[in-house]
């Protein structure tokens, strides 16, 4: 008979030990550590009533040089998420859509289910979460009724591989992994033992049969469920749907992606009528920008491959408290801190004592480093009150010796930023700018350099930096 051990797995990152503790030694999460059971000595995933048999067996070894098949990818017909896909689904892919709850996950597989059904591919839909009649008033209200989508609601995951067996679709929405369970494994629906058994036999699903698989992973930041990131590494694509609920905008972005590029962003927005796509970002997320402001400055970014201009806005004021605040949203609170010291030693401003707000316009996230420079540029233009102007853009990354280096792809980032009605660009010095985009060029080669121009700037009889036109 098989033995029962057991473990304790963190639920944000997996990792297993053999001794419980409050919080996570590998990814410092409190609360997350809980207990699984484990039938055999496999692992969750497999231990199902595994048993080694005695004879051996032969796996075949392939040369390099083999021929593969080019791939074929089918489309949503939905252009934001087929760019995010690098084209589309691969067959026998599996894809996990993961999110925090609320943000539109199930709304965005129900019209990419709708829209591929449309084209003819056959489509299931599970959920288990919600009823058949909540589905259909979601359809209703998506305009999606007359979708030849199969629906089901169903948790159990064996009755699920059963049924996509005999069915064979094209496409597989699972919806969401966290709710299916299996009955070989003892944990609950939830767990990381769950999640990775159930996970681990509809991936192999896909493999076996071509189905491509689709699923939904919860983000959880109490701990109560296991988080998608178990199953990342399962996965031939992680796709994480992003936003603000305040705000409408959403972005779906790849972050693994094993057939096509990572880091490329996809943009909808929040209706009435569900997901739209956005196919001109850039001039939605500056739209709302006040007239010059101190405090703002204009990122001209790339996520992905798509150039993506930005507002950085940035807040200082003297602090009453011991240690004062530095809060963040939409960007690394850790590079805040190092720009904040760069600041400091190379440019003698000092924020001691004052609290200091970062804020991405838009309820976006960004992860280009060549956002330094911006940052930079909105934390001068808050402290010394000082507003840049409207018309300039800025980009470069940071180092710690406050130089300014040169960051990839200067001249998307010029192009959208020309198309979008700037006209000026604080860039690094060797940018390697090739093309003449008419924007006015001003080089940089430290952070102290742009720091004393701006603060010049402002100076009785203070004349604007020096330009460089074309570039
Ligand atoms: P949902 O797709 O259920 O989120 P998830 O599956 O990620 O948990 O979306 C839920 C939110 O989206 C809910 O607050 C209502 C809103 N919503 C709209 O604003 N418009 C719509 O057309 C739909 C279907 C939902
Ligand atoms: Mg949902």
């Amino acid at each position: 008979m098989a033995r029962s051990t057991i473990s304790y797995a963190c639920t944000e990152c997996g990792a297993v030990r053999s001794k419980w503790s409050g919080q996570c030694d590998s990814c410092g999460n409190w609360n997350t550590i809980e207990q699984q059971v484990t039938t055999g000595n496999r692992g969750p995933a497999t231990a199902a009533g595994m048993t080694q048999t005695a004879s051996r067996r032969i796996v075949d070894l392939q040369p390099l040089c083999g021929t593969p098949d080019a791939i074929e990818r089918s489309g949503f017909g939905i252009a934001e998420l087929d760019r995010v896909l690098g084209g589309g689904v691969v067959p026998a892919s599996a894809i996990l859509v993961g999110g925090d709850p609320g943000i539109g996950k199930s709304t965005l597989l129900l019209q990419a289910a709708a829209s591929l059904a449309d084209r003819e591919q056959s489509t299931v839909y599970v959920s288990g979460e919600e009823a058949a009649a909540q589905i259909q008033m979601r359809a209703k209200r998506l305009g999606l009724m007359s979708s030849p989508v199969q629906l089901a609601t169903e948790t159990d995951l064996r009755a699920i591989l059963d049924t996509l067996d005999t069915k064979r679709p094209d496409i597989a929405i699972i919806d969401s992994i966290q709710t299916m369970w299996l009955d070989s494994i003892e944990s609950p629906p939830g767990s990381v033992s769950q999640l990775r058994g159930t996970a681990h036999e509809l991936i192999h699903f896909a493999k076996r049969t071509g189905v491509v698989v689709i699923l939904v992973g919860h983000v959880t930041k109490d701990g109560q469920i296991a988080g998608p990131r178990v199953i990342e590494h399962m996965v031939d694509t992680v796709l994480y749907f992003e936003g603000d609920r305040g705000h409408q905008f959403r972005i779906l972005r790849a972050v693994k992606n094993r057939f096509g590029p990572a880091d490329e962003i996809g943009v909808f927005e929040m209706t009435g009528l569900g997901l739209q796509e956005v196919p001109n970002p850039s001039a939605l997320f500056l739209s709302d920008r006040e007239a010059a402001a101190p405090g703002s400055a204009v990122f001209a970014g790339i996520e992905g491959t798509r150039p993506l201009l930005v507002e950085i806005q940035a807040l200082v004021a003297d602090s009453p408290l011991g240690s004062p605040r530095r809060t963040v949203v939409g960007w690394d609170s850790g590079r805040l801190a190092m720009i904040l010291a760069v600041l400091d030693a190379r440019c003698g401003l000092s924020f001691a004592g004052q609290d200091v707000y970062l804020n991405v316009a838009g309820g976006l996230r960004i992860s280009d480093p060549a956002a330094d420079m911006a940052v930079a540029a909105a934390l001068l233009s808050a402290k010394k009150g000082i507003p840049l102007e409207t018309s300039t853009v800025v980009f470069g990354e940071l180092s710690l010796s406050g130089a300014l280096r040169p960051v990839a792809q200067a001249d998307p980032r010029l192009r959208e930023s020309r198309k979008l009605g700037f006209s000026d660009a604080w860039v690094p010095l060797r940018a390697g700018i090739r093309e003449n985009s008419g924007m006015r060029i001003r080089e940089v080669l430290e952070l102290r350099e742009f720091v004393d121009k701006i603060l010049a700037s402002r100076q009785p009889g203070g004349r604007q930096p020096d330009a460089v036109p074309g570039g």
